[in-house]
């Protein structure tokens, strides 16, 4: 009977566009979905966006929407990021949808129903922006989140609360007895330290704004957005409308949540207390990985360091950008984006290990075989090493995929490439080639080598799915690689006598670090830029600046250069000279035009003629000398600083 896996990605709020942080997560689950399915698993993969709560209607406000609309704009780009970005999920769940609503209320009254829901007054902190709520001793600074900073509300109403801290032992009880109920395990001790600080009930019911799910048994309150929120995961298999499906996901399967280290409390404490009440049976684990910084920074708006993925993978391609983000970091730990390391890792790693061992074996079968498979059993002793380090590679890849350990797989499959092309210096297929006696050798050493790309691609392909497949169709495998499963990846004679191999491209180009490099830099905020001739702002303020009208114009008598203009500034007309009559030949077309001028000049005469302020004007190549001529929709006594 096949085993069942569930995962999920938090779902994500709408309130802003997906970025590198979201993507992590979602490419991470995808990666664990991908191999479960290649380790024969039946997978369901979810993900879906977190649509109530206050931070989303203030934003949708903020935008000129209903909180719906503007769920509804955002969703389609979630939807959009996660196609470019390949994730291979099987749901996309929205809190909106009725399904989910639903399922919220069942849960709601069952724990309602066990006495775990009482009616109180809540008074203290609120985090919008982590739509948290912060108690007394874990206030920040001036009355700020712990978790992101930002000020803190003060909420005084009458509030439903779920009485989590009945479940206190029992949930210390539950991550003693499993412990993978949390993952990695340094995160575990954390959880257990803060449970063990004593659990408070919950405050789940907000009456002061509308965009929630009511609650049924308390006309006038909606649900605090993280009951209504976790409840997803249970909605999605069909906890209120599929007991079938539930049944084989969720209580007959290995289920896991992934999450940023931010909402691990929320999943490791919360949601398994409302499962006890609600009596459904708790996840198998919980997954936490670490954020993410830009070049060493913090990611924000503010900074205009945020790493958007549409970027990168126009840049580097899906495949380099999703192998940078899992191997780049050990899962859990916090982990820095640089430009220059994601470079490094693609020539490295990928062109020159990987690629140039898949270019190198195939130009030699095709130079020493016409690229038609020889099947040989001459084999050497060296050969042995190579089977016996498959061997010990994939059950390490599996021990570390099984525990999201991804930088490990991944470490552990190059381990073996790196062998691999060791191999090759090591056998010289080169020199084989000039014995005609040792043809069947040779066969048998480029054998190796294309059986062991073989089983690459697959291990690769939860990481770099397009890419592994790419392997193959250049392998002359033309198979779907998502169909396969790694239990046949044990024989080293998977292409048979005659099988004709693919046509060898690179799949990885190694990238012009220094050019890239430099024109990164171009597009960013430099904030080292070196200004020339520095001026204050007090030096700024001095200059004033006025829209003026051309009324006339005409050349200044006895110069060609010259041109004299009356020009209006709203409550007096004035003279301007300027030389610019060459780039005017026929001046009138300035006449009625509004431009700018610096007017408080010491006036001076030229050619005899006063000149009582100056034009500000452009110059290029193209275009030569321009006046800056503004819309006519800033008025003459319009102040310009
Ligand atoms: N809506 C809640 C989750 C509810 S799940 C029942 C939420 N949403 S979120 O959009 O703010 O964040 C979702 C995920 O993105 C979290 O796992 C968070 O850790 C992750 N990240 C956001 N910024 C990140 C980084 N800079 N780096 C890594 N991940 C980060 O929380």
């Amino acid at each position: 009977m096949r085993k069942n896996f569930f995962l999920s990605t938090p779902i994500y709020y709408v309130n802003g566009d997906p970025h590198v942080g979201t993507a992590y997560t979602t490419i991470a689950c995808d990666a664990l979905a991908r191999y479960k399915k290649i380790m024969g698993y039946d997978v369901y993969f979810l993900t879906g966006t977190d649509e109530h709560g206050q931070k989303v209607e203030e934003t949708a406000k903020e935008k000129g929407y209903t909180p719906k609309e503007w769920t509804d704009v955002m969703v389609p780009r979630f939807k959009e990021m996660w196609k470019l970005l390949n994730i291979d999920y099987n749901n996309f769940i929205r809190t909106t949808e009725e399904r989910h609503i639903k399922s919220v209320q069942k849960m709601l009254n069952i724990v309602y129903e066990n006495g775990d829901i009482y009616l109180g007054q809540y008074e203290g902190k609120y985090c919008i922006s982590c739509e948290t709520f912060v108690p007394e001793n874990q206030i920040a600074g001036d009355d700020c989140c712990p978790s992101c900073g930002k000020k803190l509300n003060l909420i005084k109403e009458e509030s439903y609360f779920f009485r989590m801290s009945k479940y206190q032992d029992a949930l210390l009880d539950h991550i003693d007895k499993n412990p993978d109920f949390i993952l990695p395990r340094s995160k575990r001790n954390e959880v257990i330290q803060f449970v063990k600080q004593g659990l408070q009930d919950l405050s789940i019911s907000r009456n002061t704004f509308t965009w929630g799910i009511p609650i049924t048994f308390a006309p006038g309150h909606i649900t605090y957005v993280w009951f209504d929120a976790l409840v997803n995961y249970v909605t999605a298999l069909g906890y209120e409308n599929n007991p079938e499906m539930f049944d084989k996901f969720w209580n007959n399967g290995q289920t896991c949540h992934m999450v940023g280290k931010d909402i691990l409390r929320f999943h490791a404490i919360i949601w398994p207390c409302m499962l006890f009440s609600a009596g459904v049976k708790l996840p198998s684990s919980i997954i936490a990985h670490g954020w993410w910084t830009s070049e060493g920074e913090k990611m924000s708006k503010s900074r205009g360091n945020v790493v958007d993925p549409y970027e990168e993978v126009k840049k580097y391609g899906l495949d380099p950008f999703r192998y940078y983000m899992l191997k780049e970091v050990q899962f859990g730990n916090d982990g820095d984006y640089s430009q220059k390391n994601v470079i490094n890792r693609i020539n490295s790693d990928l062109s020159n290990d990987l690629g140039n061992l898949l270019n190198r074996s195939l130009g030699m079968y095709y130079k020493y075989f016409d690229g038609k498979i020889v099947l040989s059993d001459t084999k050497d002793l060296i050969d042995d090493e190579i089977y016996t380090l498959w061997n010990e590679v994939v059950k390490e890849y599996q021990d570390s995929m099984d525990i999201s350990q991804f930088s490990k797989a991944l470490e552990s499959i190059w381990r073996f490439i790196a062998r691999l092309n060791k191999y090759i210096d090591e056998s010289s297929p080169w020199i084989l080639a000039k014995d005609s006696s040792k043809t069947s050798r040779l066969a048998c050493v480029m054998n190796i080598l294309i059986n062991s790309l073989y089983k690459i691609a697959l291990l690769v392909y939860p990481f770099m799915p397009d890419s592994a497949q790419k392997i193959w169709n250049q392998l002359g495998v033309n198979k779907n690689i998502k169909e396969e499963v790694i239990e046949n990846l044990s024989g080293w004679d998977t292409l048979k006598e005659g099988h004709q191999l693919g046509k060898a491209e690179p799949i990885f180009p190694r990238i012009d670090a220094e050019a890239l490099l430099k024109q990164i830099k171009a597009k960013n905020i430099n904030p080292d830029l070196e200004i020339e001739n520095v001026i204050d702002i007090e030096d700024f303020q001095k200059v004033k600046f006025n829209v003026v009208e051309i009324l006339e114009v005409s050349l200044v008598e006895g110069s060609n250069k010259l041109l004299k203009f009356k020009v209006n500034l709203g409550d007096h007309i004035r003279q301007i000279v300027s030389g610019i009559a060459k780039y005017y030949p026929n001046p009138s077309e300035l006449i009625g035009k509004k431009v700018l001028a610096v007017t408080n000049l010491k006036p001076v005469k030229l050619k005899g003629e006063l000149s009582q302020g100056m034009f500000l004007a452009s110059e290029d190549k193209k275009n030569g000398v321009r006046l800056i001529v503004v819309g006519n929709d800033i008025e003459l006594d319009a102040h310009i600083s």
